[in-house]
């Protein structure tokens, strides 16, 4: 790890790659796999960061990820023994972080399952059901497949109990299964349709996905009985209780890559978590959509952010104004982070820079700064490979992976930058 004592002196380009970084010592087990999740960083990163933490004479009791996302850090935190708090804006994400967080009875899981095929096959839904269908539901789904799985979410919800933690298991067995029995174009993280797909069929997407769970769930031999403490909401909001903490796990949000609501449009509007999905960008940082007075917060860009900002401005002025947001809303976070700390306590983030029609968005270097106006005592830096992109480090127009030179260039490598309080 490098110290940096001069943000803007520091050259991070001639950083070199630390291989200690950069692939696990084990297996991903498949807990970590019950639910896709698109930004989602490989599990080792977090026992990595354990091993860090303690190698630095940091005593981890407790561990936060505040973008805790489909609850990567959340989980391994359960697997070593370590009490766990995290957050995140996206329903689906909490969703999946909680169901991660439990180690469940076979026979239990056996007999709900049963129950629940049992009752779909027998079951039979209002013949107008989907003239009544939510618009956008309509526009993903045609009848049939529609008729599916509103027939198959309604056994979940009879032979479950409510609220419970078997009821959460096959609602995100649910969730995973609702883009391949969609018309959603496969792997884009551009929500489209692809008139060529043969949705999959309901049934058998849905005992596929519960086997692979299943597996998932027997796996794991044991989960220690630590505190895990998940909350759906935004952190940046005040009224968000936030615990004192030994280590800060995190990947936080890119500006301009994803746009989380509509990514998971279709687990959110099937599990009623909004009627219209796009109600879910308030707040959820590095959306393009967002409400603030451009010209009045400027003064409060850092000098990166500032650089970076006034470098679109001329050219691209409405991306200028998400990336000076998206820069703002970090600049915070850097704040909540120091404060959650507990004395010497580490902040560690994983976080890549993206690129603008030429301009590079410099996320590290802007958090490096951001971390330094907080109160960090030291802030060191290494590098990483990130190895699924090497050979495919540009998008296509549709979103995709690809090797050809003409996409948006996606950098295949990330910083860990930590902040020491
Ligand atoms: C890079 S992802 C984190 C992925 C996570 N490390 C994992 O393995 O799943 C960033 C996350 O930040 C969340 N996010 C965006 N804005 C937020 C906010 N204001 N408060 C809390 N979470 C937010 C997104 O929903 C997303 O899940």
């Amino acid at each position: 790890m490098m110290t940096i004592s001069n943000v803007t002196e520091t050259d991070f380009d001639s950083i070199p790659i630390d291989p200690f970084w950069n692939t696990g010592d084990e297996k991903e087990l498949k807990m970590h796999k019950i639910h896709t999740y698109p930004a989602k960083f490989p599990a080792f990163i977090a026992s990595k960061a354990f091993d860090y933490a303690k190698e630095n004479s940091i005593e981890v009791n407790t561990v936060a990820d505040v973008f805790c996302g489909c609850g990567t850090v959340a989980f391994e935190a359960k697997r070593s023994g370590i009490d766990f708090w995290g957050c995140d804006i996206n329903p689906v994400a909490t969703m999946i972080a909680k169901t991660k967080s439990h180690k469940y009875q076979v026979s239990r899981l056996q007999r709900y399952f049963d129950d629940i095929i049992d009752t779909y096959k027998t079951s039979i839904i209002e013949y107008n059901s989907y003239d009544y269908a939510n618009e956008r539901l309509k526009y993903w789904y045609d009848e049939s497949h529609y008729g599916h799985l509103l027939r198959l979410k309604a056994a979940i919800e009879s032979c479950t109990p409510a609220k419970g933690q078997y009821r959460s298991f096959f609602i995100c067995a649910f969730s995973n299964i609702l883009k391949p029995t969609s018309r959603w174009l496969t792997k884009s993280i551009k929500p489209q349709v692809d008139p060529d797909k043969e949705p999959s069929d309901v049934l058998e997407a849905f005992e596929n996905q519960c086997s692979f769970m299943f597996a998932a769930n027997e796996e794991i031999y044991s989960l220690n009985k630590t505190k895990t403490c998940i909350v759906k909401g935004n952190f940046l909001d005040n009224r968000i209780v936030k615990p004192e903490v030994d280590v800060i796990i995190t990947s936080p949000p890119y500006v301009t890559s994803y746009e989380y609501a509509d990514l998971h449009q279709l687990s959110s509007l099937w599990l009623g978590f909004a009627e219209d999905y796009r109600e879910l960008r308030d707040g959820s940082i590095g959306s393009l959509h967002h409400v603030y007075d451009f010209d009045r917060e400027l003064e409060y860009l850092n000098n990166v952010g500032a650089h970076i900002v006034t470098q679109l401005l001329t050219q691209y002025k409405s991306k200028a104004y998400s990336v000076a947001k998206y820069f703002l809303d970090m600049q915070q976070v850097a704040k909540n982070c120091h404060s959650m700390l507990s004395e010497n306590g580490l902040a560690i983030f994983i976080i890549g820079n993206t690129e603008y029609k030429g301009v590079r968005i410099d996320n590290a270097r802007h958090l490096a700064e951001s971390l330094q106006n907080s109160g960090f005592n030291e802030i060191l830096v290494t590098k990483r490979k990130i190895s699924n992109k090497i050979l495919t480090p540009y998008r296509d127009s549709k979103g995709r992976f690809t090797a050809d030179g003409n996409g948006r260039k996606v950098y295949n490598e990330e910083f860990i930058l930590v902040g020491k309080k």
